[in-house]
């Protein structure tokens, strides 16, 4: 017999915002670097999983993990999926338990670490529910699907101290560390603008459908849906929804959260970025008018507070894309499919990179298990995820309702820019 799963209202509504502004989230200088948690697992304990979702992206996670089983010490003790069909097949994937409700999962001692492999209106509440339980945690990106969410999110990690790697695994391609450092030792000057893209080409049927989706799809038999709406709100079963759901944001933010989040984030890294002083996000529905809420073309430039701006690029509908480059006073930052290389105005190269990672999710799970182990620093924290959550969803709010959105410190939380005094010069500088 199954429990019924809680309501994920404590993610949404259980911040209390002096509580989140006394974690340390609403400063304005960069954070994220510093992060060190204690050593919890002995250097030569093996470290053992836990799956919660067991969907497409869930499934490269374990295919990650049965790779580096043997090589990082590690054992899958059980999977959870609120369609028990994909559970029971995880599980044979994996190894372990099968179960429907993910918190029966939790509720495994020896588990030290879970992924969350779920729709984005999941992964507040079981990051939560998981830390709770005492267990690190992997959760996909975007780290959560709204900005209250991830104020409860960091506000946990900071009382629980667990582990959160956010599912950037691009973070664990060293070129962004070392344009970092490469950027802060002036390299290229004076930073002032980024940009980067997202570009896709689909088929007929559009971004995030799936040809062999219809509207008479029938619900699977074991499938539990009033478990996959979680506290989103209550429909009846939707084919589209479950399997497409990257169209519909009640569970999504489309290509804002699904596909920018990857890209803004390293520009954060590589700039030292927390929150955007200012966004604006534009785009529309342009050419799947098929029920979605989200659109099919998007861009969003966001300030932030150092003084410079980021732009980022998305079609879904053309693959032509544009460098991902940063400029400077002196010079161009231009990341390659092999690192970056910097240089002057007239072409002359200033200093290069070949990077030793890459965007895998195998890195991104050895640098957790490393932190676990020994202390690493986690390569994707907290304090990035929430960063980049706030600027994405600051872009589709300001799509939404046509504003411009600011990045109100004081309160934490993002107001129409109208609101806050216009200030064009940099504030200090992080
Ligand atoms: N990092 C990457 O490159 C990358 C790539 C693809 C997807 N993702 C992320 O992975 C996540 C999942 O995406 P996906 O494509 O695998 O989606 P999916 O729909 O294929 O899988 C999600 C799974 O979660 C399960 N689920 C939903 N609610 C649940 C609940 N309450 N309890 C237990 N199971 C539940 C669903 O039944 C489904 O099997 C998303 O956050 C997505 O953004 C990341």
């Amino acid at each position: 017999m199954e429990k019924t799963l809680p309501s994920a209202s404590a993610a949404s509504t259980g911040l209390s915002r002096r509580g989140f502004l006394a974690a340390g989230a609403a400063a304005t200088s960069v954070a994220w670097t510093a992060q060190s948690y204690a050593r919890v697992i002995g250097a030569n304990d093996r470290i053992r999983i836990g799956f919660i979702g067991a969907g497409g992206m869930a499934n490269g996670h374990m295919d990650a993990i049965n790779a580096l089983k043997e090589p990082n010490n590690l054992e899958a003790l059980a999977v959870a999926d609120c369609w028990k069909t994909r559970a029971d097949e995880g599980a044979k994937k994996v190894g372990g338990k099968s179960f429907t409700d993910y918190r029966a999962l939790l509720d495994i001692r020896e588990i030290d670490y879970v992924t969350i492999a779920t729709p984005e209106h999941w992964h507040a509440q079981m990051t939560i529910d998981a830390m709770d339980a005492g267990k690190a945690v992997y959760c996909e990106k975007p780290m959560t699907h709204s900005i209250p969410q991830a104020q409860a999110v960091m506000k946990k990690q900071k009382e629980t101290g667990r582990p959160l790697q956010v599912g950037v695994q691009a973070m664990s391609d060293d070129s962004y560390s070392s344009a970092a450092q490469a950027i802060a030792e002036g390299v290229i000057g004076q930073v002032v603008q980024a940009q980067i893209e997202y570009v896709r080409r689909y088929d007929k049927q559009g971004p995030w459908r799936s040809p062999d989706i219809t509207d008479a799809t029938p619900q699977p038999g074991d499938l539990d849906w009033s478990a996959w709406l979680g506290n989103a709100p209550k429909v009846e079963w939707n084919p589209h929804h479950y399997f497409e759901w990257r169209n519909y944001s009640a569970y999504s933010g489309g290509i804002c959260t699904d596909l920018f989040i990857h890209r803004i984030t390293r520009i954060m890294k590589a700039c030292k970025l927390l929150y955007p002083r200012r966004v604006v996000g534009m785009g529309g529905i342009w050419q799947w008018p098929d029920g979605r809420d989200l659109p099919d073309n998007f861009e969003l430039i966001a300030e932030y507070p150092r003084g410079m701006t980021v732009y980022v690029l998305g079609t879904m509908s053309n693959r032509v894309g544009i460098d991902h480059l940063i400029r400077g006073y002196r010079g161009t930052l231009y990341f390659t499919g092999s690192g970056w290389v910097a240089k002057d105005k007239d072409g002359k190269i200033l200093a290069t990179h070949e990077k030793t990672g890459g965007e895998d999710i195998h890195l991104h799970h050895t640098n957790l298990q490393k932190h676990l182990r020994e202390g690493a620093e986690l390569n994707c924290p907290v304090e990035l995820g929430m960063a980049g959550v706030v600027a994405v969803n600051m872009a589709n709010q300001s799509w939404r309702s046509g504003q411009m959105m600011a990045w109100d410190a004081g309160q934490a939380a993002m107001v129409p820019a109208h609101e806050l005094p216009f200030n064009p010069y940099p504030e200090k500088a992080s």
